[in-house]
């Protein structure tokens, strides 16, 4: 049938509403731009075996359960695995009751917003930060501030330069940190454990609630995790986010957060609807239920062997240059810097369209910094395209006279 569209909608949009642009994602022959996990680590038959084990183990409550609309946290027995998982891997005290499930960790991250924010409201972030989070934060009129950073992550005293600055500017205290402290999207940095309690202190000192997005944890392949942020302060100022999207699929769609009550209840008063899909989380939780450490190890192994091949075309192709990168322990992501001045934001399309895809450094600063900067994503792509497609990145650089 064909639609006749000469209904006028012209004066009927809300003022929020916008058109949206359908993404239309176009991947480069080397495609270091996205922010996928390595699809051939994906548990397809171990989640529907999963499942299956799920529906085996007792049908008829499956059943009454998929006839009813999910409870609004989400499935229980998948809270409860998620919460003794958080207390296992971050020594995070919490119970199933304090888990929200969620239509991924985005969806979690934008129900703390609408709890907490209001237009006008100034949020900190690190210098350079994921754009999901900020187009969120900027979708509800937040005044998004990013804090300076270095390899290791925020820098403490600078945040609360950051603080003291907005408080001097606009007389205002900001509402929140959003911090992504292990594995930082995009720079790949890990904060240790003193600068977190320093950054706990600085927020208590100023009544700052703490939005910690542990998003990258579970794809650490070397070394140790630093405590959470959550694990480090009981008094309620920290809200965690998680998810299962970089542990097992973003297509699953599932992640969580977990607070104290109080912020539970008001985030969810502005979640419509009930939980996320039941049917997904019978999946998760039958298959990590008696899978988790044997896919974390063959995951772990996956990344560690694709960053080593980029790390390996970086040495070969970059070592001359003035070009540096950071080594990540764990994550998607490569951070690639050039010395001030160069701009390998301008040549990004040109770079795409001769075959390599990243993502420039100013698409991740609130203030727009970061030209010479770019995120460069080792999770995806078939080792061997790693290493040629860095030496592939050199060789057009090189061409177009930015190295
Ligand atoms: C830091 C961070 N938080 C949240 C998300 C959203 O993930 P999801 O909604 O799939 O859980 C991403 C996705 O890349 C991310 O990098």
């Amino acid at each position: 049938m064909s639609t006749p569209n000469n209904f006028d909608f012209d004066n009927l949009w809300s003022e929020k509403s916008t058109n949206a642009e359908r993404v239309i994602v176009n991947h480069a022959k080397y495609d270091f731009a996205i922010a996928y996990p390595p699809f051939e680590a994906v548990p397809m038959y171990g989640l529907i075996d999963g499942l299956k084990a799920k529906v085996d183990a007792d049908l008829e409550k499956v059943s009454i359960e998929m006839a009813y609309y999910p409870h609004v946290q989400g499935d229980e027995s998948l809270r409860e695995f998620t919460a003794n998982k958080l207390y296992g891997d971050r020594g995070i005290k919490t119970e199933k009751d304090s888990i929200v499930l969620c239509n991924g960790s985005g969806e979690a991250n934008g129900l703390i917003i609408q709890a907490l924010i209001n237009p006008g409201d100034y949020v900190i972030t690190e210098q350079y930060v994921y754009m999901g989070t900020t187009k969120q934060l900027a979708y509800y009129d937040a005044n998004i501030v990013g804090s300076p950073m270095d390899e290791q992550g925020l820098i403490p005293d600078k945040l609360e330069d950051t603080i003291l600055n907005i408080k001097d500017k606009h007389d205002v205290i900001p509402k929140m940190l959003y911090t992504i402290p292990e594995h930082q999207n995009p720079t790949g940095s890990t904060l240790p454990k003193s600068r977190r309690i320093e950054i706990i202190n600085i927020c208590h000192k100023y009544g700052i609630p703490i939005l910690e997005d542990d998003c990258y944890i579970d794809n650490r392949f070397e070394g140790s995790p630093e405590p959470a942020f959550a694990s480090l302060d009981n008094s309620g100022m920290v809200i965690y986010v998680g998810t299962f999207s970089k542990l097992i699929a973003p297509g699953l769609r599932m992640g969580y957060f977990t607070a104290s009550p109080e912020v539970i209840d008001r985030a969810l008063s502005v979640k419509p609807g009930s939980g996320p899909n039941q049917f997904t989380a019978y999946a998760i939780d039958g298959f990590l239920r008696s899978n988790l450490q044997t896919h974390k190890n063959t995951y772990d192994k996956i990344l560690k062997d694709k960053k080593e091949a980029m790390e390996k075309g970086l040495l070969e192709a970059f070592s001359d240059t003035n070009a540096k990168w950071s080594s990540p322990q764990g994550g998607c992501y490569t951070w690639f810097e050039m010395t001030d001045g160069t701009n390998i934001s301008e040549v990004r399309n040109e770079v795409f369209n001769r075959g390599v895809g990243y993502i420039a450094g100013d698409m991740f600063a609130p203030n727009g910094d970061g030209h010479n900067m770019a995120r460069l994503c080792f999770a995806f792509e078939p080792v061997e395209k790693n290493y040629e497609g860095i030496i592939e990145l050199a060789s057009i650089f090189n061409d177009l006279n930015v190295i």
